[in-house]
């Protein structure tokens, strides 16, 4: 039997889960990565700029490792799954090579709109795949020692995991602003609720 598909504008279940446990997840990640980031600044050490205690989970450095900790495992699962999910779908979902022509070449303006959408979204899935692995490398480097290799040195590892932070509102910000200018409120409260 062929699954009923949901009226335009309105995503199905596992797309309205996986958004909300994301973005749960990612709060806790982010705030208790910032947490641990604040002991020793990625960027000038001790002397370094360091974040206001509202964007930080964890109280200390050790209460911050232990909700990353924590997070972590389910973080890459839902990860997992929802990668699987997008490359099992019938349409189309993630960004391709003709998405970048649409941009370049296309007059349509819906067109390219849905072309910048699934760049940006694809680019999530990417710098969220890059947080997993450049954290893993630092979480066991003995193990992951080939891991930790491609990325040179400690503090370009740290920095390449810091960073995925700012791209990663960067990247929601556009993937917010899109979907609104795609399907108005309708479909920003539809992915979550
Ligand atoms: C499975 C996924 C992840 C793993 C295994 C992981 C692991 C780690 C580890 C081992 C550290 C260093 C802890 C320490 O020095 O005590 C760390 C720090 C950090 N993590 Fe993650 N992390 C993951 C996902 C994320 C995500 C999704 C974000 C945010 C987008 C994030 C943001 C941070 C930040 C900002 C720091 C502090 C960076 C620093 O000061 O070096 N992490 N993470």
């Amino acid at each position: 039997m062929q699954t009923p598909t949901p009226p335009r504008g309105i995503q199905p279940l596992w797309t309205r889960a996986f958004h909300a446990l994301d973005i749960a997840l990612l709060l806790v990640m982010v705030s208790s990565g910032l947490q641990i980031y604040n002991a020793n600044p990625v960027f000038g050490g001790r002397e370094g700029m360091t974040l206001p205690a509202p964007l930080l989970l964890g109280g200390w450095l050790g209460g911050g490792r232990q909700w990353h900790f924590a997070g972590m495992g389910l973080f890459a699962l839902n990860l997992g799954i929802w990668i699987a999910l997008l490359l099992r779908q019938r349409h189309r979902r993630l960004a391709a090579l003709d998405d970048v022509s649409s941009l370049r070449a296309s007059q349509s303006q819906p067109r390219r709109r849905l072309a910048s959408h699934r760049l940006v979204y694809t680019a999530m899935l990417i710098v969220l795949s890059l947080a997993l692995l450049s954290g893993l490398a630092m979480y066991k480097p003995a193990s992951f020692w080939w891991l930790s290799g491609c990325f040179g040195n400690w503090q370009t590892l740290r920095t390449v995991h810091f960073a995925t932070v700012p791209a990663m509102a960067a990247l929601t910000l556009s993937h917010g602003v899109l979907s609104w200018r795609i399907g108005g409120l309708r479909l920003l409260r539809s992915m979550v609720g």
